[in-house]
């Protein structure tokens, strides 16, 4: 075969608010692969099948000086995040052809993968009626943090959970752990659409937090026993005078700030005064522990239609750098993922 082009997303540019497509995110067209004989120095030739987009790509796009629980991605280089590949050539013994693996891979459409890398990568099972887009999702890294979470809480029936970007990825797993255990579900979302899918998923309370009086929902339904917090800022401060005594908020994401500067949270006086108990959550730090026990459970409710999702989806890498976008304004509805090849 000749050489084909191999485009990429690139980050050019650090953004001071939202990445702005084709600016901050350029789509590179400059670099071509044979996919017959690019030589693979003993690793792997992987074809990207799809590719998510989750909130957190934002906080990479920073200064590398400035820590947090991601490296800032390099500048100039491909951004990568985590998706679903085939093997098309292997010179490595433990990753064979046509195997589908899941990992961290570059936003491109083939890219060889030596053997360090291909030990990160996790194969995943064929012929489960799951479609590979879902182990983005439900499946992978977003379903993940919805059911570590779950066990780092130890909900308890009849306990009131309130979930903020309850129709997300997390939002709606979050959901439907809480259903299943017997909560009572509060769950806010930014659109229709979005609240029409919790009511479905059997929400008892659900609200659009951009036009409802966020205080007085809170206050019917106090106290809250848990938070689950996406947001952080005003949301996160309306919550805690409503806690209940020994509450417990989960610190799972703060949207609200990723463009921006975060709103304050003055009512602090309230953990001392209900004795809440506040942890910050991170999906990687649970994987040893519960990783296996997802895998044994999760992709089985999905296949039987027990866990439910639902995708933004585009089908181009073009379209990655506006998704990624809409991630953070809102605009998509569930998982947001690229799709480059159908199952
Ligand atoms: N700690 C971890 O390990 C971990 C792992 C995965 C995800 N997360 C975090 O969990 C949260 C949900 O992730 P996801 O993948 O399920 O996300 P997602 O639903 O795809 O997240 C994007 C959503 O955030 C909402 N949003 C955007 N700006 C907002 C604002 N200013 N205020 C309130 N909501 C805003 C929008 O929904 P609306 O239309 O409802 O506003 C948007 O659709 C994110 O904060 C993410 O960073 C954390």
């Amino acid at each position: 075969m000749a050489p084909i082009q191999n485009p990429r997303i690139i980050f050019n540019s650090i953004p001071e608010g939202y990445p702005i497509p084709g600016e901050t995110l350029v789509v590179d067209t400059s670099e071509s692969i044979d996919p017959d004989t690019a030589p693979l120095g003993g690793g792997a030739l992987l074809k990207i099948i799809c590719i998510s987009v989750d909130p957190y790509l934002r906080g990479r796009m920073r200064e590398p000086h400035i820590p947090s629980y991601f490296p800032a991605f390099p500048l100039h280089k491909p951004i990568h995040n985590f998706a679903v590949a085939r093997v098309l050539r292997s010179e490595n013994p433990d990753v064979k052809v046509g195997q589908h693996l899941y990992g961290w891979l570059d936003f491109t459409h083939y890219q060889i993968v030596d053997a360090e890398g291909l030990k990160k990568l996790r194969v995943l099972p064929e012929g489960t009626g799951v479609p590979w887009s879902a182990y983005v999702g439900a499946a992978g890294m977003p379903g993940q943090t919805a059911y570590y979470g779950w066990k780092v809480l130890e909900p308890k029936k009849g306990e009131t959970i309130y979930i903020s970007t309850a129709a997300g990825p997390v939002g709606s797993a979050v959901v439907q752990l809480a259903k299943a255990a017997g909560l009572k579900v509060i769950a806010s979302a930014g659109q229709e659409g979005k609240l029409q899918f919790l009511r479905e998923l059997g929400a008892d309370v659900v609200f659009n937090y951009k036009t409802a009086n966020l205080e007085e929902i809170l206050k019917e339904h106090a106290p809250i026993d848990i938070y689950w917090d996406h947001v952080g800022g005003k949301t996160l401060d309306a919550v805690l005078p409503r806690m209940n005594l020994h509450g417990r908020i989960l610190i799972v994401g703060h949207v609200s700030s990723y463009n921006s500067k975060p709103d304050p949270v003055y009512n602090l006086d309230q953990f001392l005064a209900l004795r809440i108990r506040m942890y910050g959550f991170l999906v990687t730090d649970h994987e040893e522990q519960y990783g296996k026990e997802f895998y044994d459970v999760v992709p089985g409710k999905i296949a039987r239609g027990e866990l439910k999702y639902t995708e933004t989806v585009v089908h181009s890498l073009e379209e990655a750098p506006q998704l990624i976008l809409d991630v953070q304004q809102g605009n998509n509805a569930g998982k947001a993922v690229v799709v480059l090849e159908d199952n």
